[in-house]
């Protein structure tokens, strides 16, 4: 029998294209989205949703076995800006969703889990360049310790319960079908938002933090082909490495004055500078190219070209409209 897919948290910037490319690959009718608001008119339109508050376990199990699900793709958090803003909510959150979810695997209720990492599990204290896979993890934000604790419980619910959890630590993400949801490298697509609409751009990270980054269509990829994977190829079951791009704001504001001539970037620093300053700038993810083929296929100039033309007629459609 073929799997049923729950995504929790698909309004959000990775749900709003994961679950698109899921039903793409699975069927519609086999993966239902669910959020605490509405998504997407494409994603409400093209298969079944689910109002869900993740930290709800009664009516996550209700909605479980109503669809017959048997794997999930847990995408729920606060990201690292807004966690920051409120923190025993985040910490709340960002843990018991997982639990919940971890959870409902131990009691053999669910087969499957997809959970995101992030490079926020390293700190100030990591190697910042090309970052191994094992090294210093002492994050010092609360998203990071939510991270870091998540992954060790993943782990733990591997060895202790057989639970098939598998993981990645996400760059920053950045696409042109969703926006960001309050984390500290929303400024990579606030960036193109801003060089269209206004030729300008402040940046509240300074000009050289370079940060590890993804185009999405290369994290989308990578996260169905790590759950696609044999179980027995999925060797570190915390959370792998991934790593697309390394730039800073200065190297994309010149590479979007390539498509909008006299496109201004200046630079004011907020609270999101000291997290971006304690991330690493790459990241090494040979274990993920060893262990489940993964291999990243978008540089710079290539994401740039296509959120360009893609945002552009996004905004012309949206004119063409009114
Ligand atoms: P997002 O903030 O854009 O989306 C999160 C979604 O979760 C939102 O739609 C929100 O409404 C929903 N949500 C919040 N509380 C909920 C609750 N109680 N029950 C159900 N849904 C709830 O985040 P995102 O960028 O899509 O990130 C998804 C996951 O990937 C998160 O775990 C995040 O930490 C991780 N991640 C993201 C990035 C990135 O750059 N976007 C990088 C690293 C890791
Ligand atoms: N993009 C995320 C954030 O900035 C990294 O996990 O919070």
């Amino acid at each position: 029998m073929q799997d049923n897919i729950l995504v929790v948290g698909s309004s959000g910037q990775i749900g709003t294209e994961l679950v698109l490319e899921l039903r793409k690959i699975y069927g519609n009718d086999r993966v239902i989205a669910s959020d605490i608001v509405r998504s997407s008119q494409e994603i409400m339109n093209s298969g079944q949703f689910e109002i869900l508050d993740i930290t709800d376990n009664k009516k996550l199990l209700s909605i479980v076995k109503k669809h017959n699900i048997s794997q999930i793709y847990l995408l729920a958090a606060i990201l690292s800006a807004n966690a920051e803003k409120n923190i025993s909510f985040a910490w709340d959150l960002n843990m018991k969703s997982l639990f919940n979810v971890l959870n409902l695997a131990k009691e053999k209720l669910i087969k499957k889990i997809f959970w995101p990492s992030s490079i926020a599990v390293f700190g100030p204290t990591t190697p910042k360049n090309l970052t191994p896979q094992y090294t210093i993890t002492e994050p010092n934000t609360v998203y990071g310790i939510s991270k870091l604790s998540g992954e060790r419980w993943c782990e733990y619910y591997f060895n202790k319960f057989n639970v098939d959890v598998r993981s990645i630590r996400y760059p920053g993400l950045i696409g042109w079908k969703s926006n960001p949801g309050g984390g500290t490298t929303d400024y990579a697509v606030e960036i193109f938002h801003q060089a269209i609409q206004k030729k300008a751009y402040t940046s509240f990270l300074s000009e050289h933090t370079t940060l590890p980054m993804m185009y999405m269509t290369d994290a989308i990829r990578a996260t169905i082909q790590i759950m696609e994977a044999p179980s027995e190829n999925i060797k570190i079951r915390s959370s792998y490495n991934l790593a697309g791009i390394s730039f800073n704001p200065k190297e994309i504001s010149n590479e979007i004055s390539k498509h909008i001539e006299g496109f201004k970037i200046n630079y004011s620093a907020d609270f999101r500078q000291e997290i971006a300053d304690s991330w690493p700038q790459s990241i090494n993810d040979s274990l993920s190219r060893e262990h489940w083929n993964w291999k990243s296929k978008y540089n710079l100039k290539i994401m740039t070209d296509e959120m360009m033309i893609n945002l552009k007629n996004k905004y012309k459609l949206a004119s063409d409209e009114k």
